[in-house]
């Protein structure tokens, strides 16, 4: 007569996207792929080699976003403006911390340093121009951030994995939203040709810079 044994149990998998980084970088080694088309790497997480670019460009781009509001802060005396970058740097250093939890050091972008000197600038500038300016652009870059972030909540779910993950960079995706439309309010009037121009170069400049964080 046959005994039945209990079958082995297959190893869960943790959600291991959302355990502080500590114990995820001590776990790692345990930890299956989650995506098992994913190469066998040297990869520190369990993301698949694209997830993993895309969140270095998250985290290039968060480093750039609190830089842009430092940089109007270091220029602009209006008080409102003041009032709106003071606001919105806080949600930058929290999504910066989020992304940061997500993606190890030693996989976050090795030019830093150059997304801190273009996010100064790309606030620092328009301020010496007033308020119009800071608007126009913050309206820019924020547009792009959520296209940025749409496309990679949208591969998520065609994928259907890495759900707090995704739940994270929809949050910060939701800010973004709420940036950009507070910037188009209080855009009094149309930006001119001049100023049009600047939004399209920090556009242009914001799609060159995540094509290089994914990168290096
Ligand atoms: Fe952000
Ligand atoms: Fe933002």
């Amino acid at each position: 007569m046959s005994v039945l044994k209990p079958q082995a149990t297959a190893n869960a998998t943790p959600a291991a996207d959302v355990e502080p980084l500590e114990q995820r970088a001590a776990a790692v080694q345990q930890v299956p792929l989650q995506d098992e088309a994913a190469p066998k790497s040297e990869l520190p997480m369990d993301y698949p080699r694209w997830l993993t670019q895309e969140l270095r460009s998250d985290q290039a781009g968060e480093v750039g976003a609190v830089m842009i509001y430092r940089g109007i802060l270091a220029v602009s005396r209006n008080t409102a403006i003041r009032e709106f970058a003071e606001h919105h740097l806080q949600t930058e250093r929290k999504h910066l911390a989020e992304i940061n939890a997500l993606l190890p050091r030693a996989q976050r972008s090795r030019l830093l340093p150059l997304w801190r000197i273009a996010g100064f600038l790309t606030g620092a500038l328009p301020a010496l121009f007033g308020a119009k300016a800071v608007f126009a652009t913050i309206e820019a870059v924020e547009t792009f951030v959520d296209q940025h972030y749409a496309a990679q909540i949208a591969r998520l779910d065609a994928e259907q994995s890495f759900p707090s993950l995704r739940a994270t960079l929809n949050q910060c995706r939701l800010d973004e939203v709420a940036h950009r439309d507070e910037a188009a309010d209080n855009l009094s009037s149309s930006p001119g040709m001049l100023l049009s121009t600047w939004c399209r170069i920090v556009g242009g400049g914001s799609a060159f810079a995540v094509s290089l964080a994914k990168q290096f």
